[in-house]
């Protein structure tokens, strides 16, 4: 199996030029394509401060990457062994993605998508070679969470799955591969712990303050160095029996959406992107915020690389 060499990353919103930023320093020779040329621009920026933040992190660097910014799908694809598609959770267009590149790119060339739960067999079904295609699903922000789950759809080849682990192993990034669920099992766990979390706002049991003091400093610190699997182990599976026998069937098992966010959603208040969600934001405070979420993320994750 030979090491990826040149790839190109299609759609450059909020995952592409990270993702870019983290090909390229672990030497590939990546090319950014997107259909907007103002998307294409702001990904300069944006692949610069991920670019900045993988030194900060003094992320291993390979000799030989680039990054250049294609407004032709063709010039972003030529001579690619590898591409990951990054436009958005749509199988309409997805499926138009996936045509267009099988028509430029090599047979063997592998189609990668960061999908957030779209299943793959779905996706490859307008592929001549669904064999190559394969779910390559990175965290947001792809320059910081060193963890990408790797799915392949029921035609995936074993070789796809394999390029696509090692070019994760090769990034300084942990690869998962997983069967095939929706959502894919980042997102059922995140969502799992949503439901939970906003089931006891919505029913006055804590405040979305109160909410995040716990989970931070609870679970949340706690699961970033011990995993759940770990923590069973650690507090005892009698203890786990024991607890879930009467919890379990407490917990919320609701299908529907919070009424707590369904509220917020009526009166438009969608989160930082309308100045306001369940807390209210200044520009000014956005900003601060953003920063200092990735100074600390940064920190968290050489004190636990160390
Ligand atoms: N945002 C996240 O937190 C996150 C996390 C993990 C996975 N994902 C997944 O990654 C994918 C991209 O998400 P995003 O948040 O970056 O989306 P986004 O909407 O921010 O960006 C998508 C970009 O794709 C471009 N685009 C649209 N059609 C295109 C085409 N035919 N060819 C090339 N470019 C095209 C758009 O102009 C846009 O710039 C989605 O499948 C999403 O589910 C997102």
């Amino acid at each position: 199996m030979a090491a990826v060499r040149r790839a190109a990353v299609i759609g450059t919103g909020t995952m592409g030029p990270g993702i870019g930023a983290v090909l390229a320093r672990a030497g590939v020779e990546t090319a950014l394509h997107d259909v907007s040329a103002e998307a294409l621009e702001r990904a300069r920026s944006a692949a610069e401060l991920a670019a900045n933040v993988l030194e900060r992190l003094d992320a291993a660097a390979e000799e030989g990457g680039s990054l250049r910014f294609e407004s032709e799908l063709a010039a972003a694809l030529e001579g690619v062994d590898f591409v990951i598609e990054a436009v958005p959770e749509n199988l309409d267009l997805k499926h138009e993605v996936f045509r267009r590149l099988e028509e430029l790119v090599a047979a063997d060339a592998v189609l990668a998508s960061n999908t957030s739960g779209i299943p793959i067999t779905s996706i490859a079904t307008v592929c001549e070679h669904p064999e190559r295609v394969v779910g390559m699903h990175w965290s947001n922000p792809p320059h910081l969470i060193p963890m990408i789950e790797v799915i392949p759809g029921e035609k995936t080849s074993q070789q796809t799955v394999e390029t696509a682990t090692a070019l994760v192993r090769r990034v300084g990034y942990h690869p998962v591969q997983e069967k095939e669920v929706p959502g894919f099992v980042e997102n059922r766990v995140l969502y799992a712990i949503l439901r939970e979390c906003l089931d006891l706002v919505d029913r006055g049991i804590i405040s979305p303050e109160d909410l995040d003091l716990n989970v931070r400093w609870g679970i949340g610190y706690k699961l970033a160095v011990i995993g759940p699997m770990e923590l069973l182990d650690m507090a005892g599976l009698d203890i786990y029996e024991a607890v879930g026998s009467y919890l379990n069937r407490d917990l919320s098992t609701s299908a529907e959406v919070s009424s707590t966010v369904r509220d917020l959603i009526g009166k438009g208040r969608l989160g930082m992107k309308t100045g306001g969600g369940i807390y209210d934001y200044t520009p000014e405070q956005i900003e601060e915020l953003r920063a200092r979420r990735a100074a600390k993320l940064v920190a968290v994750r050489r004190a636990l690389e160390g």
